[in-house]
C-alpha cells in the first residue's frame, strides 16, 4: 500500500486512487488538503472506497506556500485524467450538445491530412479521449483514399474504454499513456500527430511538444486544436458567458461532474495565447507554424495550430 507523505508519512494509505505529483504519492484526501474544495471533488474516490487511513492528521508544517502552489498546479493537471475517468461515460453526450464539436474535429483532421503525403500513413491521436477525434481522423484519411495506421493515446483509462467500445477495425489501436512521455510507448515514427483539446491539460506543454516533434518523421505535421482566449479580451468574455450560462449548468445535469467542467473552463482562462503557443512550438524544434481560428461564436476562442518538422 502506498504512503501519502504529506498526510500520513509513516502509515500506509488504503485509498484506491493515488497520484504521483512532484515525487510525492498522494491520495484524494491528502490532495484535498492542498487544493481548494472545488477541485477536491474531482479527486473524489468512488463511493465505498476507503480514503486516507489517517484523515485527521494535520498538515505537515514543512509545506511552504511555494510548494503548496507547485503541488496545486501539478495536481490540477495530473488529476485531470481521474476526472476524465469519472465523466467518460457521459463525455459523448456532453459534447454532442456542442453543435460544432464534430465539425471542428473534422476540420482539425483535414488540416492535418492535407499535409500528409503518403498513402499508408502512421497517425497518432494524442489525448484521443472517447475516440471522437480518432473517428474523425480515420474518416478523413479514408475520404482521401488512404490506408492509415492510427494509434490513439490517452492518460485516462476510462476514456480509452469508451474509445475501444466504438468498435474500430484493426486500423486503429489505443495506448494508455501520457503525452509528455510519448517515447515510453515505443510507437513507430509518425507521419502526422493530431492533438484535439489536449495541450492545455498536459503538465508540461514544452515537454509534450518536444515529445511530439521527436515522434514525427522529418517534414511531418502536427495539428493541435484547442481553446485559447489569452490574446483577446472579447473572446475571454464570450467564453465566460457561454460557460456560465450553458456549459456548467449542463455539466451538472448530464455529467454530474461540474468540477471537471469548471476545471476545463479555468484551464482555458489560464492557457497561453496562440502567439505564445506558436513560439513554443518553434522552440520545440518545428520549422514552421501557422494558426487559424474557426467560424461562428467560437471564432477567436477555438484555434487550430499546425507545425511542421524540419527536413533534418
Ligand atoms: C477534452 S478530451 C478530448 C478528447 C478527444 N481528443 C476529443 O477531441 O474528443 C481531452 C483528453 O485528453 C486526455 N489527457 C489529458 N491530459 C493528458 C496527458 N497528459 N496525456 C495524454 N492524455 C491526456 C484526457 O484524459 C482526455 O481524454
Amino acid at each position: 500500500m502506498p504512503l501519502c507523505p504529506l498526510v500520513a508519512p509513516l502509515e500506509p494509505c488504503r485509498a484506491v486512487l493515488h497520484t504521483v505529483c512532484h515525487g510525492q504519492t498522494l491520495c484524494a484526501r491528502a490532495s484535498a488538503r492542498h487544493i481548494p474544495p472545488r477541485f477536491a471533488t474531482v479527486l473524489r474516490p468512488r463511493r465505498g472506497v476507503s480514503t486516507c487511513a489517517t484523515a485527521g492528521v494535520p498538515l505537515l508544517g514543512s509545506i511552504t506556500p511555494e510548494r503548496t502552489h507547485m503541488l496545486r498546479e501539478g495536481l490540477n493537471k495530473l488529476q485531470v485524467s481521474a476526472g476524465f475517468d469519472e465523466v467518460a461515460a457521459t463525455y459523448d453526450a456532453m459534447v454532442s450538445l456542442n453543435p460544432g464539436y464534430r465539425r471542428h474535429l473534422q476540420l482539425a483532421a483535414e488540416s492535418l491530412l492535407s499535409h500528409v503525403h503518403t498513402q499508408k500513413p502512421v497517425l497518432l491521436d494524442l489525448g484521443c479521449g472517447s475516440g471522437l477525434s480518432t473517428a474523425a481522423l480515420l474518416a478523413a484519411a479514408r475520404r482521401r483514399g488512404m490506408d492509415p495506421t492510427i494509434v490513439g493515446v490517452d492518460a485516462s483509462g476510462g476514456m480509452l474504454e469508451q474509445a475501444q467500445r466504438r468498435g474500430f477495425d484493426d486500423t486503429v489501436s489505443f495506448r494508455h499513456g501520457r503525452a509528455e512521455q510519448l517515447s515510453d510507448l515505443d510507437l513507430p515514427p509518425a507521419d502526422g500527430v493530431l492533438a484535439c483539446y489536449l495541450l492545455r491539460n498536459v503538465t508540461d506543454v514544452d515537454a509534450t511538444l518536444r515529445a511530439i516533434q521527436t515522434q514525427l518523421r522529418t517534414r511531418a505535421t502536427f495539428v493541435a486544436q484547442d481553446y485559447s482566449v489569452a490574446d483577446s479580451e472579447s473572446s475571454r468574455r464570450r467564453w465566460t458567458a457561454v460557460n456560465q450560462t450553458i456549459i456548467l449548468p449542463l455539466a451538472s445535469v448530464i455529467a454530474r461532474n461540474r468540477d471537471l467542467y469548471e476545471y476545463l473552463h479555468r484551464s482555458v482562462d489560464d492557457f497561453m495565447g496562440v502567439q505564445e503557443l506558436a513560439q513554443r512550438i518553434i522552440a520545440a524544434g518545428f520549422a514552421t507554424v501557422e494558426s487559424r481560428s474557426v467560424g461562428g461564436w467560437q471564432h477567436g476562442i477555438l484555434h487550430l495550430v499546425r507545425g511542421t518538422k524540419p527536413l533534418g
